[in-house]
């Protein structure tokens, strides 16, 4: 990922960035340290989420078809660990579990999205539909409604039916425009009484990039300086087709909204005296969060995208842009059709100028942009490598968001840091400073008027984490995926976001201390729980390689999680090894 460049930071004022219209947001001021007590709005709505495939596992179960992913996971290389969803969490046969778990937190939503293969194993309608993954879907979101948490679907959380890869070459080709359009109708047709924000697509800079630039995601492709541009506008041409299905055959009735969610990091100049750099940081966010929302707000990509791509294209000698173009009609067409804005945002980089020469062969995403990205060494990273907690970057982002798109209603979508597999520490101080912090700059975005309406921690449990497999953990709740049953431990970040949603906000500083200490103290039961079913599932392991029809019986055992159970099944193991040892020899 980014070098972890060391770069002087004497930021405290900060840059003017060109923004004609923030007229409340004061983009030269930056007061890192403090903290805002206060709460949010009344009706402000609480939830986490997760994502089909990394959540649901069941990947072959109940007539289901491939994704790309469950293709892509088991080709050997291409994830951490070779990882795969397979089983992941188990979420599929965990509906009341999982909603127990949400209710524990007394979450207002929860975010999850619809495997497309799972309801039409190929992708294409009229080959057929799989009923059984209707049933799923219609438990799943019965069950939420039974306990008072409003659903908020993702129609596509970036598991493309494989046959539709291979058939068409997936979102290289405009053919996905109708077929995902006909699969969201089949989900607004079959789901929409009781569905009431629907998403497109979930961040789909990750699906153009990383699956069609980079080749590091699903399918694989690297395809780079046109396949990002090129899968990007057919992602955009669906989105719109299935936004205007919906306004014209479903919104008077069904009375719901359709948005989309978009990723985004925070892109700061690193010299706020140089204009370069601030052009430079305004390109990092146009050409991340801008690519998809410009058009989408103002039926067009933005400005600098055009004038970049297109200037490079010529001098490779091309005779177009690299860049697709929409025509006046599509324009038209895209422009305004989004009720309210998907926003997940984790991270921050410092932005500075830097030439890439164009030449063809080194064209990419990347060069196009003409800068290079930077990070404070003092940044706390306690995960995923590419995951600096710098909370102040999404004041500014939602900032950002409200001056360039006219204040649009925005739902945070997902928000949340990680931790390495390795450690298996459910007093997780660190996730609790993080969303603390987050959710505290969120609030004072809605202070300047942001207008902010939700927001989804990142995530509800552990789960695949794409091409990390299970390496890195964003879960509130531990999963212990060694387990086949997969339990769920709470971190003490459970407790704490807990204790904000109750109190919808920070009332003041001893009660939100007090919070932490206790999260703090109650987690150290869970975590003696969860060292003792990992010493007994090690005890269980080395048996299994012994005697399998005894495994299969302890296995039943480790659903009873009672610290006295746990120690009687160490001791038994232990004891039964030896014997089972002395037999053998
Ligand atoms: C964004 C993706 O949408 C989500 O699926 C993933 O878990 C997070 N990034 C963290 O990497």
């Amino acid at each position: 990922m980014l070098p972890r460049c060391a770069i002087s930071v004497c930021h405290v004022f900060v840059l003017v960035l060109c923004l004609s219209s923030a007229e409340d947001f004061d983009w030269t001021k930056n007061d890192h340290g403090s903290f805002y007590y206060g709460t949010f709005p009344a009706g402000f709505s609480w939830g986490a989420g997760g994502s089909a495939y990394q959540t649901e596992g069941a990947w072959d179960k109940d007539g289901k078809g491939l994704s790309i992913w469950d293709v892509f996971s088991h080709k050997k290389g291409r994830i951490q660990q070779n990882d795969t969803g397979d089983s992941s969490c188990e979420g599929y046969h965990k509906i009341k579990d999982d909603v127990g778990l949400m209710k524990e937190l007394k979450l207002n939503h929860y975010r999850f999205s619809i495997s497309w293969p799972r309801l039409i194993p190929t992708g294409i309608k009229s080959d057929h539909i799989n009923e059984k993954g209707i049933q799923y879907y219609n438990e799943l979101i019965d069950h939420l409604l039974e306990n008072k948490i409003t659903p908020i679907v993702t129609l596509y959380h970036w598991d493309l039916p494989q046959f539709l890869q291979e058939r068409y070459g997936g979102w290289q080709n405009i053919s996905m425009v109708n077929h995902f359009n006909e699969f969201a109708n089949l989900c607004f047709e079959r789901f929409g009484n009781r569905i009431k924000y629907w998403m497109t697509f979930n961040n789909p800079w990750s699906v153009a990039v990383e699956g069609y630039e980079t080749g590091e995601h699903a399918p694989g492709l690297r395809l780079r300086g046109t396949g990002a541009y090129k899968a990007a506008h057919h992602i955009i041409k669906a989105h719109a087709k299935v936004w205007h299905t919906y306004d014209t055959q479903w919104r008077a009735k069904q009375k719901g909204l359709v948005g989309i969610s978009l990723s985004g990091d925070w892109g700061e100049p690193v010299d706020i005296t140089n204009q370069k750099d601030i052009e430079a940081a305004e390109r990092y966010v146009q050409f991340y969060l801008g690519w998809f929302a410009t058009p989408i707000f103002h039926g067009d990509y933005p400005q600098v995208m055009k004038d970049f791509i297109g200037r490079k294209s010529v001098q490779q000698g091309l005779g177009t842009s690299r860049l697709p173009s929409f025509s006046p009609q599509e324009k038209s067409y895209i422009k305004g059709t989004c009720d309210f804005l998907g926003v997940g945002h984790f991270t921050t980089r410092y932005i500075t100028q830097k030439n890439h020469p164009s030449a063809r062969s080194s064209s990419s995403y990347f060069t196009d942009r003409d800068l290079a990205e930077l990070v404070d060494p003092r940044w706390p990273d306690p995960g995923s490598e590419w995951l600096y907690s710098v909370p102040w970057g999404f004041r500014r982002l939602l900032n950002f968001v409200k001056s360039q798109y006219g204040n649009p209603m925005i739902y945070v979508t997902e928000n949340g840091v990680s931790e390495k597999m390795l450690c298996t520490e459910l007093c997780d101080d660190w996730r609790i400073q993080y969303f603390k912090d987050y959710t505290n700059e969120m609030l004072k975005a809605i202070k300047d008027g942001v207008n902010v309406k939700g927001y989804t921690a990142w995530s509800l449990l552990d789960k695949f984490e794409w091409d990390e497999g299970y390496s890195e953990r964003f879960g509130l709740y531990y999963v212990d995926f060694r387990n086949k049953n997969k339990p769920r431990y709470p971190k003490a970040s459970v407790q704490f976001y807990k204790r904000i949603i109750s109190s919808n906000g920070f009332p003041n500083q001893r009660e939100v201390e007090n919070w932490r200490r206790k999260a703090v103290e109650t987690c150290s039961t869970s975590n003696q729980l969860l060292a003792a079913e990992e010493q007994r599932s090690t005890a269980a392991n080395i048996l299994r390689l012994i005697h399998d029809p005894l495994t299969s019986h302890m296995e039943m055992v480790t659903e009873i999680v009672v610290p006295t159970v746990c120690t009687l099944s160490i001791l038994l193991s232990a004891v039964f090894l030896m014997f089972l040892l002395r037999r053998r020899n």
